[in-house]
């Protein structure tokens, strides 16, 4: 085996406390965060020219609960299994949080890459010149951009609905390219990160697991599937692989 390539959704924060999109429970915050807000108010291009300081207060939320997350056993698990895989390790998260990054701070990982698909919450985007910046603090229509020092051109640097998702071209050749294929803690409602299992099946030779606390919308897609806390089932897995129990043709 030489390439794993890896998709994480919300699913695998959960139990770091960060609340999942469309789950009615299964979180502490009383919801998924699409059951409490509509995705049209806050999360499109055209909900920000709309109401910017609506959507600038929904990412300042989101980012300040960041301050007491912490990576948790399956976050952990992952980094294990990017630093002793012999062969390469690729890891899609559709995540805005930084719990992989800093799962993996300070340690050595050559053969591996974070491909976060769906932007990062710690850092904001000037919409004039594109450029991006390391993002702690809230962001408002008053904050001046630091490349331009004017105000209102800052934006959470995300992918809202409707917009490309980063690094795809790079994730369609690894798709092709891998031998296993993880999806961890996400429901496959969203594409194209929904889509992958099939890629990987049907444009490579991957085989495929998907590692989530219920069957997805495309778990008839996998060849193995073990469902459970991923806190649980991500270390679990990880072991398997790393101590040849995993075999692919
Ligand atoms: P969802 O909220 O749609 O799905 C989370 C999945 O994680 C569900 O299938 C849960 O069963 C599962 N889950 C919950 N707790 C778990 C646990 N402790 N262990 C394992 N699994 C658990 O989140 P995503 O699939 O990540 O996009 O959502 C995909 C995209 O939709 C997000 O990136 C976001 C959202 O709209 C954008 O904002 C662009």
């Amino acid at each position: 085996m030489q390439t794993i390539v890896i998709l994480t959704g919300a699913g695998i924060s959960a139990e770091s406390g960060l609340a999942t999109f469309r789950d009615p429970k299964n979180n502490n915050k009383g919801g998924g965060l699409w059951c409490n807000h509509r995705v049209e108010d806050v999360a499109t291009p055209e909900a920000f020219e709309r109401d910017p300081i609506l959507v600038h207060e929904f990412y300042n939320q989101r980012r300040r609960e960041l301050r007491d997350a912490h990576p948790n056993a399956a976050h952990l698990a992952l980094t294990e299994l990017a630093k002793n895989f012999e062969g390469r390790t690729f890891l899609i998260t559709q995540n805005v949080d930084d719990l992989h990054l800093r799962a993996e701070a300070g340690k050595k990982l050559p053969r591996y890459k974070l491909l976060p698909m769906h932007g990062e919450l710690r850092k904001a985007r000037c919409e004039v010149t594109e450029e991006i910046f390391q993002w702690e603090d809230d962001m408002t229509t008053a904050t001046p951009c630091p490349c331009c020092n004017k105000p209102g051109r800052l934006r959470p640097h995300i992918v809202w609905f409707g917009e490309m998702p980063l690094y795809m071209d790079l994730i369609e050749r690894m798709l092709a390219e891998c031998d296993l294929f993880i999806s961890i803690g996400t429901s496959g409602n969203v594409y194209p990160a929904a889509g992958f299992v099939q890629m990987a099946r049907m444009h490579g030779k991957a085989h495929t697991v998907e590692l989530n606390m219920e069957p997805s919308g495309g778990s008839s897609m996998f060849h193995e599937k073990v469902y459970g806390p991923a806190t649980q089932i991500v270390p679990a897995y990880v072991q398997r692989i790393l101590t040849g129990d995993v075999i692919v043709d």
